[in-house]
């Protein structure tokens, strides 16, 4: 689908997240539209290990098509045997993270430390590329800081890798996720006629407005959208209506708390009680924002150890 985007067409994307993009999450995502989504990022040693929790990220349901599986490492060989484990999997799309800013991971010279080396970017594209049937995607970032910001010729090199899109998130690895994107890189992309590669644009899109003004402004191939889609699923749809109508609605408070209660029965199913009650937790306040006078409740809901006892809470905020 990448190498089929049309300016009316635009595929608006789930970005990768860890802990957010797991199968129920992007269920949700699928439901209201999301056009192409991809797994929260698997580092490679740990899929070679043959880690359990692992080899949970890369599962997904057909339903969920098309999906990316997102790996990230350090190093060349490790990396092309993760994506073949990986491919085993049949996503249509395997995706390198070269853009992860976290100390734990850039300091073990992965993530976004690559910036730092493209021609071992550009190793890893070609080793991964020629080492697997499916079609590979990249993930990175403006540089690794203000003074570094070498995306351009980084593209200009990975084009060339066999790499069938790159996503730029416009900020250096030095910004992490504060601060403002700055798009203007991927303007001066998008307008240099040798870049042949489709470029999926991320960064600070937040609402349906914010959508078509990166659209329009800078013609990118594909929108992706992050902490925007936390606790809200419905924006793909929002954006697909502002696009198709100039027009969309925000859901009621009751659809909120269904898409909740939906979300965790997903995730029950998928993970259990236990880890539901766990990684719910950090995404009731998206959920329930815009309700007010909600934060007794709130409290409770992070105390509250019975998952029934939650929903039942939830339920009760109904209109
Ligand atoms: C909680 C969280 C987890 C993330 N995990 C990943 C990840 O696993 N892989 C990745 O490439 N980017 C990851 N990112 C970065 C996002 O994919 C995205 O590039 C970034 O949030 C900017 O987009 P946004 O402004 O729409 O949120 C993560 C971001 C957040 C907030």
């Amino acid at each position: 689908m990448l190498d089929n985007i049309n300016a009316k067409n635009v595929p608006i994307i789930l970005a990768p997240m860890e802990d957010i993009t797991n199968q129920p999450f992007r269920t949700l995502c699928k439901e209201y539209g999301a056009d192409l989504m991809f797994t929260e990022f698997i580092a490679a040693e740990a899929l070679i290990r043959d880690a359990g929790k692992s080899k949970i990220k890369c599962l997904f349901e057909d339903s969920e098509r098309p999906i990316g599986i997102q790996i990230f490492g350090h190093n060349p060989k490790s990396i092309v045997e993760a994506a073949i484990i990986a491919q085993e999997y049949n996503p249509d799309y395997i995706d390198i993270n070269f853009g992860c800013p976290v100390k734990k991971v850039v300091s073990k010279g992965a993530g976004a430390a690559l910036l730092k080396d493209p021609d071992k970017m550009v190793e890893i594209c070609n080793l991964v590329v020629k080492s697997t049937n499916i079609p590979v995607t990249a993930k990175t970032r403006l540089g690794w800081d203000n003074n570094s910001k070498n995306i351009h010729e980084v593209v200009l090199k990975l084009q060339d890798t066999g790499i069938v899109a790159i996503t730029i998130h416009a900020r250096t690895r030095a910004q992490l996720y504060g601060g403002e994107a700055d798009w203007t890189l991927i303007d001066e992309i998008k307008k240099d006629n040798e870049i042949f590669i489709p470029i999926i644009g991320n960064g600070d899109i937040k609402s349906p407005e914010d959508a078509k003004d990166k659209l329009t402004k800078y013609n990118v191939d594909g929108l992706m959208i992050g902490r925007a889609s936390i606790g809200n699923p419905f924006i793909f749809a929002q954006i697909k209506s502002y696009f198709n109508n100039q027009t969309y609605s925000l859901p009621s408070i009751n659809e909120k708390i269904d898409i909740c209660l939906r979300h965790m029965q997903l995730s029950e199913e998928f993970i259990g009680e236990y880890a539901t009650m766990h990684q719910m937790r950090k995404l009731y306040p998206h959920y329930l924002k815009g309700i007010s006078n909600i934060k007794e409740v709130k409290m409770k809901l992070q105390t509250t150890k019975k998952l029934n006892e939650v929903k039942e809470i939830i339920i009760n905020l109904m209109e």
